[in-house]
């Protein structure tokens, strides 16, 4: 190792730090967050450091005295001076001072770690000043896996440290009853901001093991999967796609969002295609209550948003008659996905100033919908599961008065790389999308909106 990692508290400490570069008030920002006082020697301030002075902890000085250098815990310089960049590591070696010189590992004997801070826990990456860039990216991958909240857990479950400890004797049952809690419901209840139903099943939790009466609750997460791209998912929805037990999908949830289910979790298909339902909703209810009360972590992913034409709202509602906990983590829409991918914005100043989500989907052929709200101005549509009905629905909407030459695109398999967008106007799109076989899942937009895609599409 060329440095060793090491958490220092600097509350009581100066750092002496050179410069007014950016560089050097990136510094000065980080140990002010360490609530380490900070004596800051330039001649003038760059807006950032103006900032600082007046606060208590930061003081500035023109010059170097030797007293300043008495006062000093660690050195820290970034001049864009090599020559005094250097003349300051040799001073600062000399007196035994740790110096970190910004972009010089070479003349330090500390570096900066990028910081992934989720107080009370820190976490450093480091690559001994050498590959930034590399940290960074190392650092944001870290990012996008820990919660945010994730101090706050640590935050609660110190509280109870000395609780546990003193119940719990023995120091493996004391791990595993952690282990438990850290990565169960509790953990759950604090990145949802339950902190007082966190702390109330931490002490049943506890309660439970001391009476050694163990009951495992289960808890259902409704998560939108998005459209297809997996990286459109979000954080939260990655973390419970993790650690669920078992999965109930369905047939829009895209390959590679499946393979990140854990290998071990048992997966439940009861996609939905139209007129084939694998399993009918009620049954997907029961399924999702049955394997709760079993103390199941189950992950219901859905495609899109769950609450956007995916029945997410009647699932939780049997959840909520019988009593099962839930979690519902929203995704990004078809619509939404469709139109970044397609460069077709749903709105734009000059075209459509309102978008309405509309279902196509036919009963009896027809479709019974408030056709005379839709036939506006600057205003788009957007018509889901309307593939089957489009001749429908193309017709209706000239019927009832929408120019003929409106402007209509299909969205194929949106946001993966099997995307297909066809576009055309209400009187030639259902022959061209027979033509060219277009098929499901497919979403619909019309409005004038359409034609900003010749200049703002980007993805193929
Ligand atoms: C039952 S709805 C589910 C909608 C989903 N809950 C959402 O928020 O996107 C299914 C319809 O969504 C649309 N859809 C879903 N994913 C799509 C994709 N990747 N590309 C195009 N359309 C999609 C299609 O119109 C499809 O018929």
């Amino acid at each position: 190792m060329e440095f060793l990692p090491l958490f220092f508290d600097l509350k009581e400490s100066t750092a002496l730090v050179f410069g007014a570069s950016d560089a050097a008030a990136r510094k000065v920002e980080i140990l002010l967050k360490a609530k380490c006082r900070v004596t800051l020697v330039a001649e003038s301030l760059n807006a950032s450091l103006e900032e600082k002075s007046g606060t208590s902890l930061f003081s500035h000085y023109l010059k170097i005295d030797d007293t300043l250098w008495e006062s000093a815990h660690l050195v820290v310089a970034a001049t864009n001076d090599a020559e005094e960049d250097k003349r300051i590591s040799e001073k600062a070696k000399s007196k035994k001072i740790p110096v970190n010189i910004v972009n010089r590992a070479d003349l330090s004997s500390f570096v900066f770690p990028s910081i992934i801070d989720r107080s009370p826990i820190i976490a450093a990456v480091s690559s001994g000043g050498e590959l930034p860039v590399l940290t960074r990216l190392l650092r944001s991958r870290l990012e996008a896996t820990i919660p945010h909240a994730f101090g706050r857990l640590a935050t609660i479950a110190r509280k109870y440290r000395s609780e546990v400890k003193q119940q719990i004797s023995s120091i493996n049952t004391r791990r595993q009853f952690w282990e438990s809690v850290l990565e169960g419901r509790f953990a759950d209840l604090v990145f949802s901001g339950q902190e007082q139903a966190a702390e109330e099943e931490l002490q049943t939790k506890l309660e439970q093991q001391v009476s050694d009466k163990q009951q495992v609750d289960g808890e259902v997460y409704l998560v939108g999967a998005g459209p297809g791209d997996p990286d459109l998912l979000t954080f939260k929805a990655l973390r419970l796609i993790r650690q669920a037990d078992v999965v109930l999908y369905d047939r829009l949830v895209s390959e590679p969002i499946l393979a990140l289910v854990r290998q071990d979790a048992e997966r439940v298909n009861v996609g939905k295609e139209r007129s084939n339902h694998l399993v009918p909703q009620d049954s997907i209810n029961e399924l999702l209550v049955k394997y709760a009360q079993e103390g199941k972590r189950v992950l219901r992913l859905k495609g899109g948003d769950p609450f956007i034409f995916g029945r997410g709202g009647e699932e939780i509602e049997t959840l909520a008659e019988q009593g099962v906990s839930f979690q519902v983590v929203p995704g990004i829409t078809a619509a939404s996905g469709c139109s970044a991918y397609s460069g077709i914005p749903l709105t734009h100043r000059d075209y459509s100033q309102s978008v309405r989500f509309i279902t196509g989907h036919l009963k009896n052929d027809t479709c019974d919908l408030a056709w005379e709200e839709f036939v506006q101005d600057n205003q788009t549509l957007v018509f889901y599961m309307g593939l089957t009905g489009l001749p429908t629905i193309c017709r209706s909407l000239i019927e009832h008065g929408m120019d003929n030459e409106k402007p209509v695109a299909l969205i194929s398999k949106g946001t993966t790389r099997h995307q297909k967008v066809l576009c055309g106007n209400l009187s030639t799109i259902s022959e061209l999308a027979n033509q060219e076989q277009i098929s499901a899942p497919t979403l619909i937009i019309i409005g004038d909106v359409v034609n900003l895609r010749d200049k703002l599409k980007w993805f193929s």
